[in-house]
């Protein structure tokens, strides 16, 4: 069964249909690319997926469920979780209590408890503490777990949405564009994390780039979205010597 399965998924703006009958299969442990011009539908097909928007047609299947038309946050529960094109932060937080606020998802306890700290509180803050900073260590982030999320350098913020995504304990996780506005050293160090997220926690993974030379080198499947449609799909070594990618793409 495939982690993630979209059929003849469709919003319109107005006269605009951002995304047109938009078709996409992911199976479980994949690293698949959407990649696609500006104003392509990119972000909006993220926005349909997470329920952001309801979309005028189409299911979204994750992992056997249909998800179509939930809200936001059930969908986060029934297991996607997403990073934003803008960086999204708890910024007047610390970078410890940013990635705790995701594992809060799975470790509630009553306002009761939080307010009176009976004992399970204390247990399950030290259970919380523990897991986000395993968390931190893998983005190599822990050494700053105190710090204020907005006095971090940019493309450790990057970083710290991931894990945050990440501690919801997701099945499939989205990232609009994560290398946006990385210097080069910081975009081939992110890329090595994506990479080793997806092996450590066996992670199906939908990333939206830019960057056709940089999603190429990660993704093996990729999607191309030109105009709200798909232009064409399937192994990325197939896509990228399309024709028609280079000549939609490209512009050339
Ligand atoms: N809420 C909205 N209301 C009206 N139009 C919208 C809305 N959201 C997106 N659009 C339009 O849908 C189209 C697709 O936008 P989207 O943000 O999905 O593109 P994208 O591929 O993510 O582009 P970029 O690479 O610039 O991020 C654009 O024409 C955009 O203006
Ligand atoms: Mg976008």
């Amino acid at each position: 069964m495939a982690m993630l399965d979209v059929k003849n998924l469709g919003i319109s703006f107005g006269g605009l249909k951002a995304v047109d009958n938009f078709n996409v299969t992911i199976e479980k442990g994949e690293l698949y690319g959407l990649i696609g011009p500006n104003g392509a539908g990119k972000t909006t097909v993220f926005n349909l997926l997470t329920g952001v928007y309801k979309p005028d047609m189409g299911s979204i299947c994750l992992d056997g469920k249909n998800i179509t038309g939930r809200k936001t946050i059930e969908i986060n529960q029934d297991g996607i979780a997403r990073t934003f094109q803008n960086i999204r932060l708890f910024k007047e937080l610390s970078v410890l209590d940013n990635v705790k606020a995701g594992l809060h998802n799975h470790h509630p306890y009553s306002t009761l408890e939080g307010i009176f700290r009976l004992p399970r509180y204390y247990k399950m803050e030290r259970e919380m503490n523990d897991q986000a900073m395993e968390l931190l260590k893998v983005f190599d982030l822990d050494g700053e777990y105190d710090y204020k999320a907005s006095n971090l350098p940019y493309g450790k913020q990057r970083k710290l949405e991931i894990a945050r995504a990440l501690a919801t304990d997701p099945k499939l996780l989205l990232l609009d564009e994560p290398a946006a506005g990385m210097n080069p050293n910081e975009t081939a160090e992110l890329m090595e994390t994506i990479r080793f997220v997806r092996e450590k926690f066996d992670m199906t993974i939908l990333l939206i780039e830019h960057d056709m030379k940089l999603v190429s080198g990660i993704c093996e499947k990729l999607t191309v979205l030109n105009f709200g449609q798909v232009l064409t799909q399937g192994d990325t070594s197939n896509v990228l010597n399309d024709k028609r990618v280079i000549t939609a793409y490209l512009g050339e």
